[in-house]
C-alpha cells in the first residue's frame, strides 16, 4: 500500500494574506468574477486517536474520515497535532513524518474496504505513490496554503462519481515519538538501524537490503526507535486537527487541477506508432538517500537531484510549493524554456514552541503568480529540482513540487 507513504507541504501565512489582499482586486472588472471571500466556511474535524509511547510510531490510516459534505470548493487544508487539551504538540516531542488525505470511492452501503477506488491527484506520477489530494510534513504550521479566489478544488460534484459509489475520504499519519531516543535527528529520518524492524520494506513489500539506509521502508506501524536506558514516560493521546475552509461549490468557482512532481521520477517512454503513439510511464519512489559529501569537495556540500516531466494539460498556475525535510536548502520548479516558475525556500525554527522547533523544516515558501501570468503549454516538460545540504548523511528525504494549475483565466466567459 503505497499511498502510506507522503507527507507534504505549502506556505507562509503573512505571505498569503498580502497575496490574498492584492488578489482580490481585480485586474479588470470582471463580471464572471464573484468575490467568494465572504461566504468562505471553516470547519475543523479531529482524526481518529493517535497513541504513542515513547519511541514509538504511528502509522496507521483513517478511511472514511469527517469532510466537509456537498458539492463544493475546498479553499485551504490546514492540520497540525494536538494533545488531549488541544494544546500544539512540538516537533521535539512527536515529529509529524507526514500527513497524507486522498480521495477514494466505496461502493454504496460497503462495509469494509473491499472494491475501493483511489482517486488520485493530476498526475503525474503513477501507481500508487504521491497521489495525494493535500499532504505535508513537519512544515505543516508555517505552510498555510489558500487557493485564491475565483479559484477552488472542486469536490462532491455528483456527477463526476460513478453510479453505486460514494465519494469519501482517507487521513494517514505517520508521527514518530521521540521522547527519551538515543538519536532524534536518526530517529525522525527513519534510519534501520534504529528501529526494530529490519527484514522487509514496510513501504516497498520488497525484502531490505543494507543498501537502503532508511525511509519509510522502516518506518512501519508500531515500530519503535533505540531508546536511551531506562527511559520512561507517558502514553501520549494525540490528534490530527484538521482545519477545512470551503465554499459552495457555483458557476463562478474556476477548479484547479493538482499536479504533484517527484524528483525521484524516472520516465520510461516507448512509442507505438500503430496505437496511440508514445507512452510515458512513471516511477516515483517518494522519497531517497542523501549521501555525505566528500570534504574536499569545493562549491559547498549540496547535493542536487531533478526530474523532467511533461504535463499533459494546457493552464496556469494559481499556486505552487514544495515538500522537503531537514537539511533541504531549496526546490524550484521551471518551466521547459529554463524559466523559474516557483522557488520555495525552508524556514527552519529557531526555538522551543510548537512552529518554531529549533533544526526542524517549520515551513516552506509557497509561490501565488498573479492570475495569468504563469501559463503551461500543453505537454510542456516541467523540471523540478531539489537541492540539499549533504554535509551529513540523510535517509528517506523527499523532494516534492505541488502545483495548482487552473485552465481558464477568470475572464474568460462561458
Ligand atoms: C443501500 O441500502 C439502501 C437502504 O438499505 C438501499 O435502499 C439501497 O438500494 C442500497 N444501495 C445499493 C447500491 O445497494
Ligand atoms: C467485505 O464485505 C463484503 C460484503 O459487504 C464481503 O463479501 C467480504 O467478504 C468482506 N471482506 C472482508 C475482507 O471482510
Ligand atoms: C518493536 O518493539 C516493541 C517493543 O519493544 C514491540 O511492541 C513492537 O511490536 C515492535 N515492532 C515491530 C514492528 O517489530
Ligand atoms: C566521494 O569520493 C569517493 C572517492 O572518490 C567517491 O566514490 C564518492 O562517490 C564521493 N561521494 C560523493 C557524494 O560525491
Ligand atoms: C551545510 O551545513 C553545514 C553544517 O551545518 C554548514 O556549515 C554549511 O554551511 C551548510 N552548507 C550549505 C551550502 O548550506
Amino acid at each position: 500500500m503505497g499511498f502510506v507513504s507522503q507527507d507534504w507541504m505549502f506556505s507562509s501565512a503573512i505571505l498569503v494574506l498580502v497575496l490574498m489582499l492584492v488578489m482580490s482586486v481585480p485586474p479588470c472588472s470582471s463580471t464572471a468574477s464573484k468575490n467568494t471571500e465572504n461566504n468562505v466556511k471553516t470547519t475543523v474535524y479531529l482524526s481518529p486517536k493517535i497513541e504513542l509511547s515513547p519511541g514509538f510510531i504511528s502509522n496507521k490510516i483513517y478511511y472514511d474520515v469527517e469532510f466537509p459534505k456537498g458539492h463544493v470548493a475546498l479553499k485551504s487544508f490546514q492540520a497540525e497535532l494536538v494533545d488531549e487539551s488541544g494544546n500544539s504538540v512540538p516537533l521535539q516531542e512527536t515529529y509529524l513524518h507526514h500527513w497524507i488525505v486522498l480521495r477514494y470511492r466505496q461502493p454504496k452501503n460497503a462495509t469494509n474496504q473491499t472494491g475501493i477506488i483511489i482517486e488520485r491527484n493530476d498526475g503525474v506520477c503513477q501507481g500508487d505513490t504521491v497521489d495525494e489530494t493535500f499532504g505535508r510534513g513537519a512544515e505543516t504550521r508555517g505552510t498555510n496554503p489558500y487557493i485564491p479566489d475565483p479559484y477552488g478544488l472542486e469536490i462532491g460534484n455528483p456527477s463526476n462519481i460513478q453510479e453505486g459509489y460514494d465519494e469519501k475520504w482517507i487521513i494517514n499519519v505517520l508521527a514518530i515519538d521521540t521522547r527519551g531516543v538515543e538519536d532524534r535527528v536518526g530517529c525522525y529520518e527513519c534510519r534501520c538501524d534504529l528501529y526494530n524492524h529490519t527484514s522487509i520494506n514496510a513501504f516497498t513489500g520488497e525484502p531490505l537490503t543494507p543498501s537502503y539506509k532508511g525511509g519509510l521502508g522502516c518506518c512501519p506501524d508500531n515500530a519503535q526507535c533505540r531508546m536511551k536506558k531506562g527511559f520512561w514516560g507517558p502514553k501520549n493521546t494525540l490528534y490530527l486537527k484538521y482545519t477545512i475552509k470551503w465554499v459552495n461549490w457555483d458557476e463562478f468557482v474556476i477548479p484547479v487541477k493538482i499536479y504533484l512532481l517527484d524528483v525521484t521520477d524516472h520516465l520510461k517512454i516507448s512509442y507505438n506508432y500503430k496505437s496511440t503513439g508514445m507512452s510515458i510511464k512513471h516511477t516515483c519512489k517518494t522519497e531517497y538517500q542523501v549521501k555525505p559529501c566528500n570534504k574536499s569537495h569545493v562549491g559547498g556540500c549540496v547535493d542536487v537531484k531533478r526530474a523532467s516531466v511533461p504535463i499533459n494539460t494546457a493552464g496556469y498556475i494559481v499556486y505552487g510549493v514544495a515538500h522537503q525535510h531537514v537539511g533541504a536548502i531549496r526546490s524550484t520548479l521551471y518551466g521547459q524554456d529554463g524559466r523559474v516558475i516557483c522557488n520555495s525556500f525552508p524556514t527552519y525554527g529557531t526555538g522551543m514552541e510548537a512552529g518554531n522547533e529549533k533544526g526542524f523544516v517549520v515551513g516552506m515558501s509557497a509561490c501565488y503568480p498573479k492570475p495569468g501570468s504563469v501559463k503551461l503549454f500543453d505537454g510542456e516538460i516541467l523540471t523540478a529540482e531539489a537541492l540539499y545540504n549533504n554535509s551529513i548523511e540523510h535517509t528517506g528525504v523527499m523532494g516534492h513540487f505541488y502545483i495548482l494549475v487552473a485552465e481558464k483565466l477568470p475572464h474568460h466567459h462561458v
